[in-house]
């Protein structure tokens, strides 16, 4: 049974903000924070986004250390592409359900029945399995790696079983094998879920991000409707496009289909928008570990390092370069 507790903010968020800011220039340091975050660890970090930008962030950094606020597959993504840098993580339970719903033995067991299969591993994975994967992918770029597959390859998708039904619905792919993983943050936002707050606002916009379990019927939706405007109503979206999606929206009301910690960067991206999370109890446990001190002691004491052996490193770094760089993106035999 997973705990939940709130972690209370920094008393006073100004010291705070010193502090750690005396500490990140002492140890030439970037703090990367995801979207899922407490607003009080956004607002001290250098750089927030979604797994797609952080990657890239940490890959281009000129610091020597990352303090990632995030969750262990982030870390460990971030060490695989920066080998040389100390890559902290402030929770060393920080984990994910989705990237245990698939383990490396069942990646051996499931490549062995389709040996010539491309491996798409969602970033949302342990090193181990993305070590064995040909690419890795987010929830910004999913569709558009999968697009780029010859249609003659068979592709194990793995591990989410909505963004897999999502990807190939959008790219039509005849080869594509999907694991049946989930998280149980985004699972548990439910077609009833989306159902009872579109039955309250019929002309609510939707934003969704394909992990969630009410990713289909609302495909089904967008599939049924040929009118033009209740499409452009109903989006699926990584957590940045949210955010820049809000930043344009001319809606009153938005219905958001994911974890709440994005909830406030919704609200400040555009104050004139009402926006709703379909499920208000989606809070995931594993991206609401950092407390103030562990942020603080990762930095002053220099724990909390994450490492990935350096021969699963190796046999990752292809995968997870496919994923920030499209140009890498070959699919020979
Ligand atoms: P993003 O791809 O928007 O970062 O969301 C993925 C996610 O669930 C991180 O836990
Ligand atoms: Fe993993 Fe889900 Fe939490 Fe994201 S929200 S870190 S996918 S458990």
């Amino acid at each position: 049974m997973l705990t939940m507790s709130i972690i209370a903010p920094p008393t006073n968020i100004t010291d705070f903000r010193t502090q750690l800011r005396h500490l990140v220039d002492e140890h030439n340091a970037i703090i990367l924070a995801h979207n899922y975050q407490p607003a009080w660890i956004k607002e001290v970090a250098d750089v927030t986004g979604d797994s797609l930008y952080l990657s890239q962030r940490a890959r281009e950094t000129d610091a020597t250390t990352i303090v990632f606020c995030g969750v262990r597959f982030m870390a460990e993504t971030a060490k695989i592409l920066s080998p040389e840098k100390h890559v902290l993580l402030p929770a060393d339970d920080a984990e994910c359900s989705l990237a245990d719903s698939i383990t490396e033995t069942d990646l051996i067991e499931w490549k062995q029945r389709y040996p010539d299969a491309v491996v798409v591993a969602y970033v949302n994975t342990s090193a181990a399995v993305k070590a064995m994967a040909d690419v890795c992918c987010t929830s910004a770029n999913a569709v558009e790696i999968v697009a780029s597959i010859p249609e003659d390859r068979e592709v194990l998708f793995l591990p989410d079983q909505f963004l897999g039904a999502y990807v190939q619905r959008m790219t039509g792919h005849p080869g594509m094998h999907i694991w049946m993983g989930e998280c149980h943050v985004h699972a548990d936002i439910s077609p009833q879920h989306l159902a009872e707050k579109m039955d309250e606002d019929p002309s609510a916009s939707l934003m969704i991000h394909p992990e969630c379990g009410c990713t289909t019927p609302a495909l089904y939706q967008l599939a049924e409707t040929g009118d033009k405007t209740t499409r452009q109503r109903i989006r699926i979206l990584s957590t940045n496009q949210m955010i820049e999606e809000a930043k344009r929206s001319t809606a009153n009301h938005i219905l958001v289909a994911t974890e709440i910690g994005i909830m406030n960067d919704l609200t400040t991206a555009n104050p004139m928008v009402h926006f709703e999370a379909v499920n208000p109890r989606a809070r995931c446990p594993y991206m609401n570990r950092i407390t103030p001190e562990r942020l603080i002691e990762v930095l002053q004491l220099q724990t909390g390092e994450v490492f990935v052996d350096g021969a699963t490193a190796t046999k990752a770094r292809l995968a997870v370069e496919r994923m920030v760089d499209p140009e890498l993106r070959t699919w020979a035999h």
